[in-house]
């Protein structure tokens, strides 16, 4: 190796033909290395792609460096670039039409045989236990490169709205977002603890108290909660709120900045206004608060038409208000199997309903006598002639019944509409967002036994009054919106309460008495008796968003060092036990054991 040679003069993927003579030094990983008769070729990889170096065994110490390197050495080579010979290019790479002839290397450092190569499909464990092997994989940090990118045009765009970022805290007390806390305990007040936020909400609307008019924050947030394909225990969301303005502005800057991320990132315009759906008609049409708009299936309702007939589990539900009789047409389906529909019936199961009644159409020329079914022998002919009118089924559809509580019938019903859609290839390419509006103040928890709030105890009714809410809960709609894309909630606010009086309120119907409230929140209740501005904002979930973006289907492959289903750190190992002295300082003792 020469003495005072630059270790890298040029990234590999900006060399290009046009420097054909040249002498360029390039640094990065061996990426895979052949022996082809005598000459040896390595692709060497750095942060911006590809390039092929070739060692000839003219130079006899340098070819034999050549040989002893290994996939993932770190190296240093000075070369001459030159055209590949005619028949040698590789057009899938860009930089497939050049070489480096190597003059002089330096091995800047050895690697061990990695546990998986980049073309591997190694298990997910494997990847995240080694996750900056993982993060080498261009898959990988292109989706980096992309959440780069994504949070970079949202900050740009409010930056020109002139909103203002500012950091709060992530020691700090539980924040209620319907998720349990993580716990941090306090060394210098032993027994307390801090929690980690769930969201910055009550700090942004204090932000907003403060007389800051536009706040934002790319804040993470920390939530105790089951996890799945599309939620992490940490996470990040794009926190806003604004002050002065009603539901329309909030969605109208929102929707601005969503549309101007998909332009600059993904080069997709969005042609229209985007849909809006109450979350009545949400869940009465798709059977969902986060419908997928680019699936044309629909839920039907036809609890009129089964309120007298003999089948006790459609008259049933027919006859009850809160429950409802509703079904799925799915078009030219007439090879579904026996088996594929008792897997639907297992399927819906999982959501509580208690059967799948279903009628096959084959001849609908012959009227009734043309459907299939085991239910038809329970439904008089009037009432089949009432359901064909109303669903128009064409030869070849299959109709899936729900009947029981409308809850049930709709996630049930809900979730098979979406899986059908995956099954038979019936989910639209492209973009379908909609903000699903007027979702009810709370609902009731039969577990707990009481009131909860749909959104969060911050959000603020639609023109309620206090005797309203307090006799009737479960009749008030909230000033919340989210926004849906394909299906996947990504963001969601509301309008806030600005009126200590309605807060108060709102934490009675919850059942938290003035003492709890003032425990857990009385800074908060203090601050709104100082002339607090009406405000509202919004949290959009960046990873799902990043999600969607890539193409990605878990949260995982878009950040950089996730945690696993149970909510655990492969590559660290955390969580794992403290030490005896931090416990005792901490005034803290354990039962667990492992
Ligand atoms: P919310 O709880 O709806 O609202 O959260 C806002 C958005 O954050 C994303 N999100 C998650 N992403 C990944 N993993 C999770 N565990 C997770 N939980 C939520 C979702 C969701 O739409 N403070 C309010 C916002 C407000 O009212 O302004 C809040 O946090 O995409
Ligand atoms: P049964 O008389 O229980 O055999 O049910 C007849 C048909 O109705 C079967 O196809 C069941 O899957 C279906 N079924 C039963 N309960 C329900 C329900 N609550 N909703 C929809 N279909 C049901």
């Amino acid at each position: 190796m020469t003495e005072n040679r630059k270790v890298r003069s040029i990234y590999c993927e900006a060399v290009g033909s046009k420097m054909n003579g040249e002498t360029v030094t390039v640094a990065g990983w061996v990426h895979r290395r052949r022996d082809h008769g005598g000459v040896i070729f390595v692709d060497l990889r750095d942060t911006s792609g590809l390039l092929q170096l070739v060692f000839n065994p003219e130079d006899m110490d340098l070819f034999q460096q050549a040989e002893k390197i290994r996939n993932e050495f770190v190296i240093s080579v000075t070369g001459i670039v030159r055209d590949r010979p005619e028949g040698t290019v590789n057009s899938d790479m860009p930089t497939g039409a050049i070489e480096i002839l190597a003059s002089d290397m330096s091995v800047l450092n050895r690697s061990l045989t990695p546990p998986f190569h980049h073309d591997e499909n190694a298990n997910e464990d494997t990847r995240l236990k080694y996750r900056y092997l993982d993060l080498r994989r261009s898959e990988m940090a292109d989706k980096l490169k992309i959440r780069h990118s994504i949070i970079r045009s949202l900050r740009n765009f409010l930056d020109q709205k002139q909103f203002i970022e500012i950091e709060t805290p992530i020691l700090t007390k539980a924040t209620p977002e319907g998720a349990r806390d993580y716990l941090v305990p306090s060394r210098t007040q032993k027994g307390d603890f801090f929690a980690l936020p769930q969201s910055p909400q009550l700090f942004k609307q204090l932000i907003m108290m403060s007389g800051f008019d536009k706040y934002y924050q790319v804040a993470r947030c920390f939530r105790d909660e089951d996890l799945r394909a599309d939620r992490q225990p940490e996470f990040t969301q794009l926190d806003i709120e604004m002050s002065f303005v009603d539901q329309e502005e909030v969605r109208d800057v929102m929707e601005a900045m969503v549309k101007n991320l998909f332009e600059e990132v993904l080069n997709y315009q969005f042609e229209s206004e985007f849909e809006k759906i109450t979350y009545r008609d949400a869940m009465h049409r798709y059977g969902s608060d986060r419908p997928h708009m680019g699936i044309d299936l629909e839920l039907q309702d036809v609890s009129d038409l089964m309120t007298d007939v003999e089948f006790k589990v459609f008259s049933g539900p027919a006859n009850a208000s809160d429950s409802r009789v509703a079904c799925l047409k799915l078009a030219r389906a007439s090879d579904i199997t026996r088996k594929q529909i008792d897997n639907y019936t297992a399927f819906v199961g999982e959501y509580g309903a208690k059967g799948l009644a279903y009628i096959k159409v084959q001849d609908i020329g012959q009227g009734p006598q043309g459907l299939q079914s085991p239910i038809l022998k329970f439904l008089d002919e009037s009432t089949v002639n009432a359901l064909i009118e109303r669903l128009n089924p064409q030869d070849g559809d299959v109709i899936f019944f729900g009947a029981d509580k409308s809850n049930i019938v709709n996630t049930s019903l809900g979730a098979l509409r979406v899986k059908l859609a995956e099954d038979f290839n019936l989910i639209k390419e492209g973009w379908f967002p909609v903000w699903v509006v007027d979702f009810p103040m709370f609902h009731w928890d039969s577990k707990e036994k009481r009131w909860v709030s749909e959104h969060h105890p911050f959000t603020s009714p639609i023109n309620s009054s206090h005797d309203a809410l307090i006799e009737n809960p479960s009749d008030a709609l909230s000033r919340g919106y989210d926004l849906v894309l394909n299906g996947s909630e990504i963001g969601g606010g509301s309008i806030r309460i600005h009126s200590q009086e309605m807060q108060q309120t709102v934490f009675e119907v919850l059942g938290i008495d003035p003492e709890e409230a003032n425990e857990k929140f009385g800074f908060f209740l203090e601050a709104l008796k100082y002339g607090c501005p009406p405000h509202g904002g919004i949290a959009f979930g960046i990873d799902r968003i990043v999600m969607l973006m890539t193409g990605s289907t878990s949260i995982r492959e878009v950040i950089a060092f996730p945690k696993t289903q149970t909510a655990s750190c492969l590559l660290t190992g955390a969580p794992s036990q403290a030490g005896k002295d931090q416990l005792k300082e901490l005034g803290i003792s354990t039962k667990a054991q492992k």
